[in-house]
């Protein structure tokens, strides 16, 4: 049988990508055998082409994409419509062409994060939670978890000003939630914390043994402590908070939920995770 949907992942780079082993796992898992998912590299500025790959994408007839670093935000301006996550989060994941020919923004990274806290049997509802960080996945993570009902959240930034602009963004629509923003020391005034969550990119390997907060910082055993970077799987944060006792989560889950999420967009066919997750660790 031909290949009559192709799907792409648009990003710099994405030769390194997990997502192609684990979108086509899950093509052949469901047998959907006309269906293939490919890297699409796009470069960045000065000399980037983002407007003409994703105008491209509906004239060469690919049924959908992924759109990974750096070009979460800057295919908004090409597309035809958006998600309300999308709309609210600013940024998009993934695009799906429907018959008509017209491109549609998701942001599955958000709901991707809390899918895989169901997994892990954990309901932020009621937690005090702190974000670390304030770039794109801080702001899709903290719209998740205020539309999920969490009603308590920190966001630290290097930056404050950046975390102060996310707070601001989601305010008026979540006003019984108390939004906090600091810098990253001011998690030490974080003791009673539940949830906390690294979106910073410190911990990835090109960062060495950083970590996003000092290491006089400690965490207890009834703390959950999760980092976006599932390569290494155990960041320096991780393994810091794991001796103090406290439950790490890596990202693998995320990444492999925000992937199925996008795999039911594109194919309106539930996703078959657990076959996604093995492709994923198989791939890094
Ligand atoms: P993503 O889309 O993955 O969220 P991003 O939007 O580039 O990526 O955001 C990167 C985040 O990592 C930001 O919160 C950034 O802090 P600043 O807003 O202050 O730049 C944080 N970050 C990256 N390198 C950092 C470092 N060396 N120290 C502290 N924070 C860092």
């Amino acid at each position: 049988m031909g290949i009559k949907n192709i799907v792409g992942l648009i990003g710099w780079p994405v030769s390194h990508s997990v997502s192609p082993g684990m979108q086509n796992r899950a093509f052949l898992e469901l047998g959907c055998h006309d269906w293939l998912y490919v890297p699409m590299p796009v470069a960045t500025s000065p000399n980037s082409r983002i407007k003409e790959a994703v105008l491209g994408l509906r004239a060469l007839g690919i049924v959908g994409a992924n759109v990974t670093v750096p070009h979460k935000e800057a295919v908004l301006p090409y597309l035809d419509d958006l998600s309300d996550m999308a709309k609210a989060i600013g940024a998009v994941n993934t695009i799906a062409i429907d018959n008509e020919g017209r491109l549609i923004g998701h942001n599955t990274d958000g709901l991707g994060f809390i899918s895989d806290l169901v997994e892990h049997d954990v309901d932020p509802k009621g937690m005090q939670v702190v974000v670390l960080g304030a770039g794109g996945s801080a702001r899709a993570i903290t719209y998740a978890l205020l539309s999920h009902g969490c009603q308590n959240i920190t966001i630290l930034n290097r930056t404050k000003s950046k975390a102060n602009d996310i707070a601001f963004s989601f305010r008026d629509s979540f006003k019984n939630a108390i939004i906090k923003t600091d810098t990253l020391a001011a998690i030490k005034d974080t003791p009673s914390a539940d949830l906390i969550i690294n979106t910073t990119s410190i911990g990835l390997k090109s960062t060495g043994d950083q970590m996003p907060v000092d290491k006089d910082v400690h965490f207890t055993k009834s703390q959950i402590v999760y980092d976006l970077i599932y390569n290494p799987k155990m960041t320096t944060f991780l393994k810091h908070a794991a001796k103090d006792g406290a439950r790490t989560i890596n990202g693998l889950g995320m990444l492999v939920h925000q992937g199925a999420l996008a795999f039911a967009i594109w194919t309106k066919q539930k996703a078959p995770v657990a076959a996604m997750k093995e492709a994923a660790l198989a791939a890094l």
